[in-house]
Formats: structure tokens, C-alpha cells, sequence
């Protein structure tokens, strides 16, 4: 493990894609270790895409080692396509409980991800409310994410503003050029999603971003150096003050080492 710099945000480059998975997933175990000790919530902010795969896979291996409690584990996915049902196979309820829910004793109750099956009408008071219950449980600690190659986190596309909260929002076509595949054609891909906004992600006490590959290289450079506005939404991390950004060396092929 090799980390190039201490000042906001904080990056981590580690040696593979596997290794940045290990680091996250214990990073959250031990998040909700320390939180049950003391008798506390712990409030995650979940991604889907590829790059989580590996950290769930991890995480579920650590859970099951440690023997984790999850009953105070309460969750609140980032995103989810529009329309969507639910038990679609490309939807991010599918996902989540194929890669991560299925295989930890969290209560069913405790878990949020936005719903892409509501009529139109009621999707602004519905993310309201998603905004009400981060709320009511007391707030995300800490927020998963992963990057677009557009720069995106969660589904905030380029253009999207700071102050922005859950909403509907129209997918960028960069994004729907790389989720065509899943959906057979890029036609066949929704053109909308529900996603929390920058704002909601930057209410989180501590945000973990993943990224591996060197598709992502660029969104990372520009993410970490890049001028902070909406055509890069990630650049908004680092209005934060406790972001770390792991990477695997493809990912991090711009990153100047400090
Ligand atoms: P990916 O998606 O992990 O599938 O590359 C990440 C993202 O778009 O946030």
C-alpha cells in the first residue's frame, strides 16, 4: 500500500483491484464493530456497478469471520434506474441482494434503495421523504461510492449542482453507453434515474470512493485535480474533509505522487 497524500482527499493507492476491496470492506466491519460496541446505529450510504463487487464479496467474508451484528445496520442505496422493477435483473434491488443482502442477517426493514417502480406523480414527495428517513436515522457515517467515467457519483451526472438532493434525474449518455450491455442495446437502457443528490452525499460523516481500471484514470485525475464545478461532480469530494479515494495502479495512472 503506497499513499500519495494526506491532504483532502486523502488517496490510496494500493497494489490491485482486490486490495482496495480488502481496505473498504474492513473499513466498513470495523465501522459497525465499533459502532455496535458503543451501542450505536451505523447508517451506510451503498453503491452498486462493478467496482463494489469485489469490497461486498469481501465484506461478507469479514461479516461472516467476525460474526457481525447488523441488527443496529441500517442502509440507504445512492440510486436506482427509472422505471425499474424491482425484481428486474438489472435493477439495483436485484443487485444488492444478490451481492451483498442475501448473504448478511440485515433486517429487511433496515434497507433503503430508491424505488424506480412509482408513478411520476409521486417521485418528488417520495425523495422528500428518502432525504426524511437519512434523516431520522440520524444521518449517513459513512457513504460508499464508486465514479463514472463522466466524473458522475451516484447517478449526479455533469451538471449537477452542489446543493442537489435525491431526485429524478436523466442519465448522461456516457452512462447509458456503458450500462447498453446489461440491458441488450442502448435502446432497451432506461434514460432516467432516481438518485440521492451531491448534497445528501456530502452530509456523510466520511466517504469511502473506490475506483480500478484505467478507464476511470481520467474522472480520477480531474476528480482530485481538476477545477471543482458540475461538469466533474466527484470534484466535489473535496469540499469534504473526510474523503479517502482508493484506487489500483490503472486508475491512478495521472495522479502525481506528492
Ligand atoms: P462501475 O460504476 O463500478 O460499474 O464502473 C461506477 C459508477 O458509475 O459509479
Amino acid at each position: 500500500m503506497h499513499i500519495v497524500t494526506q491532504k483532502k482527499p486523502e488517496v490510496v493507492i494500493a497494489e490491485s483491484d482486490r486490495a482496495i476491496a480488502r481496505m473498504g470492506a474492513a473499513e466498513i466491519a470495523n465501522l459497525i464493530q465499533m459502532r455496535n460496541a458503543a451501542d450505536l446505529p451505523t447508517v451506510l450510504g451503498l453503491a452498486t456497478g462493478k467496482t463494489p463487487i469485489l469490497l461486498y464479496r469481501e465484506f461478507i467474508r469479514i461479516a461472516r469471520e467476525k460474526a457481525l451484528d447488523f441488527s443496529r445496520v441500517i442502509t440507504f442505496n445512492l440510486d436506482e434506474y427509472y422505471p425499474m422493477n424491482t425484481h428486474s435483473p438489472q435493477s439495483y434491488h436485484h443487485f444488492m441482494r444478490a451481492n451483498l443482502f442475501d448473504h448478511i442477517d440485515i433486517h429487511p426493514a433496515h434497507i433503503h434503495i430508491p424505488d424506480g417502480t412509482l408513478s411520476r406523480k409521486d417521485i418528488a414527495n417520495y425523495c422528500a421523504e428518502y432525504e426524511e428517513k437519512i434523516q431520522q436515522a440520524g444521518g449517513i457515517n459513512l457513504q460508499l461510492l464508486g465514479i463514472g467515467e463522466n466524473g458522475h457519483i451516484g447517478f449526479n451526472e455533469p451538471g449537477s449542482d452542489v446543493d442537489t438532493r435525491t431526485r429524478l434525474v436523466t442519465l448522461d449518455p456516457i452512462t447509458r453507453q456503458n450500462a447498453a450491455a446489461e440491458f441488450g442495446g442502448e435502446t432497451n437502457t432506461p434514460s432516467e434515474a432516481i438518485t440521492m443528490g451531491i448534497a445528501t452525499i456530502l452530509e456523510a460523516q466520511r466517504i469511502i470512493l473506490i475506483a480500478s481500471g484505467s478507464k476511470k484514470a481520467h474522472a480520477v485525475q480531474q476528480a482530485i485535480n481538476g477545477p471543482v464545478n458540475a461538469n466533474v461532480p466527484a470534484t466535489y469530494l473535496r469540499s469534504h474533509s473526510n474523503v479517502t479515494i482508493y484506487l489500483d495502479p490503472a486508475a491512478a495512472k495521472h495522479i502525481k505522487s506528492a
